[in-house]
């Protein structure tokens, strides 16, 4: 069975979903995107995501082409068309691109129509087992809007294949020696018991997987920080994991070649991380 997607205003196969060499999304990167998982055919934390998104969309002069209630409408019905073959947990793809004009030039002549499109593929299971992993350390080669959630991936996809082809699994950046996120995650770091992310700021996504994280610490009175962490900190955390929506909370248990702490997935990772399973299963 195929994938249906959304694709300006219909719902097809994948295989059909054409696009025009002109849009403004394959000639600039110009738009931006959300990733929404679903679980038990219940997008989590929409109104975060699509918050989120109608951020991006004001940051890049460009008016969402939807309200919220609709968003929401198209997303259930992309996930109730590929739930028989997808399974129940997806990880909704959605772009928003300013569309295509009549030939390519930097400057916005027309009005263009947005290009919309939504898309899904399985997500793995909600109940997650934890996975140990290696990060490698890299600097920051992004812009300087990383806050805005572009499809302008280059810097990113760049870091995370070089990391693959030294066999870590992420790549932690840096700008001026401070740690800003994963080449697809945000980062936390716990020392002596206390738990350290950078603020938001123009250099990191302001992740909803975060937000959450950050919330549910607070709820089990754990003590955290969003304050600025020197890289040299790093190896002597006692901790730290990487998150996002679709990995949810992921061990980090060395970096290049430093342990993190015992080396092994720590107590307060695991705490978080069933906290946060916790926090699903009551919602659904
Ligand atoms: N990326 N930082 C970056 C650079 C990211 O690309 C992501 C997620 C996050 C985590 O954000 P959230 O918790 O809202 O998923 C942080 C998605 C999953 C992606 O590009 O596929």
């Amino acid at each position: 069975m195929t994938d249906i997607v959304y694709l300006n205003g219909e719902f097809i196969a994948k295989e059909h979903a054409k696009i025009s060499v002109l849009d403004r999304g394959f000639l600039f990167a110009d738009g931006v995107y959300e990733v929404i998982p679903v679980y038990r055919k219940t997008p989590f934390r929409s109104k975060q995501h699509l918050t989120r998104l109608f951020d991006s969309l004001k940051k890049i002069d460009l008016p969402s082409p939807f309200d919220e209630q609709r968003w929401l409408d198209l997303i259930d019905e992309v996930v109730a068309l590929n739930v028989e073959h997808l399974g129940e947990n997806q990880s909704i793809y959605l772009q928003v691109t300013r569309g295509s004009e009549p030939y390519r030039q930097h400057q916005v002549m027309a009005k263009p129509k947005p290009s919309v499109l939504i898309m899904s593929s399985t997500l793995k299971d909600s109940a997650q087992t934890l996975t140990p992993q290696r990060a490698t350390l890299m600097e920051d080669i992004r812009w300087l809007h990383c806050d805005i959630k572009s499809i302008a991936l280059l810097a990113n996809t760049l870091l995370i294949n070089r990391a693959k082809a030294q066999g870590f699994d992420e790549a932690i950046l840096y700008r001026d020696n401070e740690l800003t996120e994963g080449a697809s995650s945000n980062v936390f770091v716990v020392k002596s018991d206390k738990i350290y992310t950078p603020p938001k700021s123009q250099f990191i996504l302001g992740g909803i997987t975060r937000d959450l994280i950050i919330e549910l610490c607070l709820q089990h009175g754990l003590e955290v920080y969003q304050q600025r962490i020197h890289i040299e900190e790093l190896p002597e955390a006692d901790e730290i994991w990487i998150c996002s929506s679709t990995r949810e909370i992921s061990p980090i248990v060395a970096i290049d070649d430093k342990i993190i702490g015992s080396g092994e997935i720590g107590p307060l990772t695991t705490r978080i991380s069933s906290a946060l399973q916790d926090f699903k299963s009551q919602l659904l």
